[in-house]
C-alpha cells in the first residue's frame, strides 16, 4: 500500500473479531511504532501486548479502578468495565516513559510515545488490520497504572484495539484543509 494511501484514508474500526494480527504483522506495527520521530533517541514508550485470558485480567483491574472512584458503584458499571478489554482480540496498550532530560521537556516525549500510537494505527490499516485508539479515564486511574506494573514517570497514551474488522470501513471524511492553514508573516 501506498504511504498517502494509509496517511489520507486510514479510519478507525470501532469493532473488531478475530483472527487477531499474526505475529508477521505484529513485528510490522512495533517496526512502524519505532520510527516514530524521536528527539534524543529517547524510545520513551514501550508496548504491551493483551490477548486471550490476559484481557479477562485487565478488565478486572479497570473494574477496579471504577469501585476505586467512589460514589455509587452500579453492578452495570463494573460489568463494562470488564467487557472493555474483550472488544477486540488483542489490545495493545502504548506506554509513554518520560523523564526528566536536559534538552527534551517530558511534552516532546509524551508527544513520541502518541506517534508511535498512530504509526501502529497505520501500519495496521495499511495490512488490512482493524484498529481503534481508546482512551477514557480509566486509562489515568492509578489503579490501572499500578495494575499495569507502570512504574514512575510511565502513563498510558492508548489502548489500541486491534483485530479484525466485523464492518466495511468507513469512507475517511473529506475536510478542507483551508480552515486549518494560514499563511504567516511577521
Ligand atoms: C488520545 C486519543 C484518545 C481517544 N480515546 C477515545 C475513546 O476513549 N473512545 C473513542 O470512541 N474514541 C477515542 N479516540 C478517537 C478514535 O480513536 C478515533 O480516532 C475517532 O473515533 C475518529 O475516527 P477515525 O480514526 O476513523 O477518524 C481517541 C483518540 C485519541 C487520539
Amino acid at each position: 500500500m501506498e504511504a498517502l494511501d494509509a496517511l489520507l484514508n486510514r479510519v478507525s474500526a470501532p469493532r473488531l473479531l478475530d483472527p487477531a494480527p499474526t505475529a508477521e504483522q505484529r513485528e510490522v506495527l512495533f517496526a512502524a511504532a519505532l520510527r516514530a520521530p524521536d528527539h534524543g533517541q529517547l524510545r520513551p514508550y514501550r508496548f504491551l501486548t493483551v490477548e486471550g485470558d490476559a484481557r479477562h485480567q485487565l478488565g478486572e483491574i479497570l473494574a477496579g479502578a471504577v469501585q476505586a472512584q467512589g460514589g455509587e458503584v452500579t453492578p452495570a458499571a463494573l460489568d463494562k468495565a470488564r467487557a472493555m478489554p474483550l472488544r477486540a482480540p488483542l489490545v495493545v496498550v502504548v506506554v509513554a516513559r518520560l523523564q526528566d532530560h536536559f534538552k527534551v521537556p517530558r511534552a516532546e516525549q509524551l508527544i513520541t510515545a502518541g506517534c508511535a500510537a498512530h504509526a501502529i494505527e497505520l501500519a495496521a490499516y495499511a495490512q488490512g488490520i482493524g484498529a481503534v485508539w481508546r482512551t477514557g479515564e480509566l486509562s489515568y486511574a492509578p489503579q490501572v497504572a499500578k495494575g499495569l506494573g507502570l512504574t514512575e514517570g510511565e502513563q498510558v497514551v492508548a489502548f489500541l484495539y486491534l483485530g479484525t474488522a466485523q464492518n466495511e470501513l468507513r469512507a475517511a471524511p473529506k475536510v478542507d484543509t483551508a480552515e486549518f492553514v494560514q499563511q504567516w508573516s511577521a
